[in-house]
């Protein structure tokens, strides 16, 4: 999509959107059954808002037998009753929007679960209006190629083609290049019924209030596209287009991992994430991460990456750099509070909208060697309940045995004692977002320059601009102290550590400097 991004209705609220995502079984459980709901949600709306976050991305909230978390949805119209009803979703989005909040929800068009009421009637052997809503070969004894199937569990003779995991049948959008009848293509008229399915899911949210979505697996709904994902690159301008005709002001975000591809397909935004090009990992995750006291990080290895995507998707959509994700570890992992503070310097200063993984904001470890709880089997530690205040159950839940198991150490971080510790991380979160607030050239779309960025090399600085202001961000994550070829001046808006001294900084330090 050639738009331009400032001219789309939703630019006038993503240009100083910050995220906050909510993953709803671990927010704030307010009846006492161990899990969350979105009157814990609602109740906690205020707490986001005073952190300086404008908008939450809410995980599935959807009926599911939650095999996945809720990516496996079992009715798209429907909150799962352990969460709530539809009215207290209304009232959730009424409530943020009461607060001038906006509220993205977890759109999953690429599977259900298998008890959904469409993959019911497609087993059946007759045939009926569901019966390509998902993607079957023709024969039991016929596999789906390179994608994994689900079979010997219906009267209709095949095998269904599967997503992620083998209980998340995928719904038919058709395959680029079709090569067995069974492969049906893009503009089909099964495919395109489920197109219209979707659609139509969408409506009905942003209807009920819904401000747009976080987009599950979005480049993979057509099957065996080429390199580049031209097919759904197609496949999701069109879902842009029906947006823009009938809900402007809504917006997308992208699980898709390349913004040059996502943008090109009129997502908005686009996450920077775990897996894929590896700028996301070189800053926090790969085996010498350049967000690490040890200093052994390279920054060029992310930059690389990320000015390509900048350069390429510039005034058509924003790159999202999140603190963490319910799919990856805690940031917190390997970091101390110190390190977390340079880390969001960088993170809330960045151009694009940040979104801050609930929790991160105070530390929340990731919890190693839990049990497999509902399909998160390594990624469960990075899923446990808020920890709202040192007291049993955390303030997050009145009952004696929460979903997840908590943190248990002794100085498991919480909301409760940070808010009273000036040094916490929690209020250098809060002033670093107050900061961007104050400042158009730390918005989404303020320019972005890199002023020293060496192979190997510690620190990294960056300027950010807009409309004649400039500011510096300078950050030093490694335990020695680091110079540049040039003075650090200015006015101190934020920092950690020592302030820098000409063109020094010293070891595990960060300002964020107004030219
Ligand atoms: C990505 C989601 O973030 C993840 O949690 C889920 O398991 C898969 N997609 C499958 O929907």
């Amino acid at each position: 999509m050639s738009k331009n991004i400032k001219k789309a209705k939703c630019y006038e609220w993503l240009r100083d959107a910050v995220f906050y995502e909510i993953y709803p079984q671990s927010f704030q459980d307010l009846n006492g059954d161990g899990i969350g709901d979105i009157a814990g949600m609602t109740a906690r709306l205020d707490y986001i808002k005073e952190l300086g976050c404008n908008a939450v991305w809410v995980n599935p909230w959807y009926d599911s037998p939650f095999g996945d978390a809720g990516y496996d949805v079992r009715d798209y119209k429907k909150i799962a009753p352990r969460y709530g009803t539809n009215e207290d979703a209304k009232r959730f989005f009424a409530e943020a929007h009461g607060r001038g909040m906006r509220v993205l929800i977890d759109l999953v068009p690429g599977h259900t679960a298998v008890d959904h009421e469409w993959f019911k009637a497609s087993m059946r052997a007759d045939k009926n209006e569901y019966s390509d809503r998902y993607i079957w070969t023709d024969s039991i004894w016929e596999g789906g190629g390179e994608y994994a199937t689900l079979r010997g569990i219906s009267d209709r003779d095949g095998c269904a083609v599967v997503n992620f995991f083998s209980h998340q049948p995928a719904l038919n959008y058709g395959y680029a290049h079709p090569d067995r009848p069974w492969k049906l293509p893009p503009d089909s008229p099964a495919a395109l019924a489920t197109r219209e399915a979707v659609k139509d899911v969408m409506r009905f949210w942003l209807d009920l209030g819904a401000d747009g979505f976080r987009v599950d697996m979005a480049a993979s709904l057509i099957k065996e596209d080429d390199l580049g994902h031209p097919a759904n690159i197609r496949l999701w301008q069109d879902l842009r287009a029906f947006l823009e005709s009938e809900y402007p002001h809504c917006a997308m975000v992208s699980e898709w991992g390349v913004p040059k591809e996502s943008i090109a397909g009129g997502f908005h935004m686009d996450f920077m994430l775990h897996f894929g090009p590896p700028a996301y990992t070189s800053l926090f995750r790969s085996e010498h991460p350049f967000f690490s006291k040890e200093g052994k990080g390279d920054i060029t290895a992310f930059l690389d990456t990320y000015s390509a995507d900048l350069a390429s998707t510039e005034g058509k959509g924003l790159i999202c750099i999140p603190s963490g994700n319910h799919d990856m570890p805690r940031l917190a992992r390997g970091r101390d509070m110190r390190d977390l503070k340079i880390c969001f310097a960088f993170l809330l200063t960045m151009p694009g909208a940040p979104f801050i993984y609930y929790g991160d904001e105070i530390g929340m470890r990731y919890l190693e060697g839990l049990t497999s709880v509902e399909g998160g089997y390594d990624r469960t530690g990075s899923r446990s309940p808020m920890q709202w205040e040192k007291r049993t159950g955390f303030g997050f839940t009145s009952s004696a045995t929460p979903y997840i198991p908590f943190d248990k150490s002794t100085d498991a971080p919480t909301v409760e004692e940070q808010e009273k510790d000036e040094n916490s991380l929690l209020n250098a979160v809060k002033a670093l977002l107050a900061v961007r607030k104050a400042h158009k050239a730390l918005l989404s779309f303020g320019e972005f320059e890199p002023l020293y960025a060496e192979k190997e090399k510690y620190p990294f600085v960056y300027e950010r601009r807009a409309e004649g202001e400039r500011i510096v961000v300078a950050l030093n994550p490694a335990e020695r102290e680091a110079e540049v070829p040039f003075l650090l001046e200015g006015e101190i808006l934020w920092n950690v550590g020592e302030a820098p001294k000409g063109n020094k900084m010293a070891p595990c330090s960060a300002a964020v400097i107004l030219k």
